[in-house]
């Protein structure tokens, strides 16, 4: 077997578990703040990345709708998804279901064409580069259920652009069961249905999530390992987990690396995967994320095969009739 950095490096994996807002560099912020004359509360992007220190998820929540102010254009989001889409083929990823929060921009005033536009032209020179995305629509927590259902409505015209739903923001408050509804009209849409659940809530909103949402995987999940009754559920039913080491770390989920529970989750049968969340933010990509925690709680490389094989898996992938690997239905 080569060394672990081989396997990792080498290994096909997918990403289910990326914001592409999060995948906003420093860098990239400073560039769109000027392109578009949109002030920024930073001097430079040192002090950009001194700023990204976190004590949990609304702390880092506030940046990350600040930084995002900067996306303006169709230009904007294509710049901004096509450096991610770049760097996570340099990381052996060969097929990426990407998070993006639109409340987030029509908020703000920037209509949902701007962005479906922009992400659309990122994804086909993706795909023209022989990696296959797909977009899915996540309903910002935070918001009322009335706004998830207009958000929705107005994705319709671009239905066939999207392969699911999710839901993301601040969780602690905001129950998978606020969406319930939501979730039922985006499943006769046909789509497919994911949520974050137990990155800092309680494990019964991971149930919620599976039985009340309907949710076929659930994003993080970590306080799920809290009840023997729901991991048993998780395994049973190989509801998969994309899990989020750095994000997790940083936001401090887990005290430390070293104590993350990715080794445990194998351990109990679960199909756990490895993703890096909001890259720019918590100082890696998926292949960092690979690195930093198997080194931390000592993953063989058969661990890393299979939190890939894991990703593939669990991926809503349609396989080629004969074997192709990732190729994708078409949305
Ligand atoms: N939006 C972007 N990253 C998120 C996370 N880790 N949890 C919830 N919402 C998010
Ligand atoms: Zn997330």
């Amino acid at each position: 077997m080569p060394n672990l950095n081989e396997v990792i490096r080498s290994t096909p994996k997918a990403e289910l578990h990326i914001h592409v807002e999060g995948s906003l560099e420093p860098r990239m912020m400073f560039d769109l703040a000027r392109r578009n004359g949109v002030p920024l509360p930073y001097g430079s992007v040192e002090e950009v990345r001194r700023a990204y220190s976190f004590g949990n998820l609304q702390e880092f929540l506030d940046l990350y709708y600040e930084g995002m102010n900067v996306l303006r254009t169709e230009e904007d989001f294509l710049d901004l998804a096509d450096a991610y889409l770049r760097r996570a083929a340099a990381d052996n990823v060969v097929h990426v279901e990407m998070f993006f929060d639109p409340q987030a921009h029509t908020g703000r005033g920037v209509p949902l064409s701007t962005l479906m536009d922009g992400l659309e032209r990122a994804i086909a020179r993706s795909r023209e580069r022989g990696v296959s995305v797909s977009l899915i629509l996540c309903f910002l927590r935070h918001l009322t259920e009335g706004e998830a259902f207009e958000t929705l409505e107005a994705a319709e015209p671009w239905r066939d652009r999207l392969l699911g739903v999710g839901l993301d923001s601040s969780e602690v408050g905001h129950p998978p069961s606020k969406f319930a509804r939501v979730f039922d009209a985006a499943r006769d849409m046909g789509l497919r249905l994911v949520a974050h659940a137990g990155e800092e809530g309680p494990p019964e909103y991971v149930w919620e999530a599976l039985d009340i949402l309907g949710a076929e995987r659930i994003d993080h999940g970590n306080r799920a390992l809290e009840d023997d009754a729901l991991v048993a559920r998780l395994r049973d039913d190989r509801i998969p987990l994309t899990v989020c080491p750095l994000s997790n770390l940083e936001l401090r989920v887990v005290d430390d690396l070293a104590a993350h529970p990715i080794k445990r989750m194998l351990d109990l049968g679960l199909v756990a995967t490895v993703n890096s969340d909001d890259p720019a933010y918590f100082g890696g990509y998926i292949n960092d994320n690979f690195h930093r925690v198997a080194e931390a709680v000592g993953l063989s490389p058969e661990d890393i095969q299979t939190l890939a094989k894991n990703s593939l898996d669990a991926s809503f992938m349609v396989p080629e009739v004969g074997g192709g690997q990732g190729v994708v239905r078409n949305r």
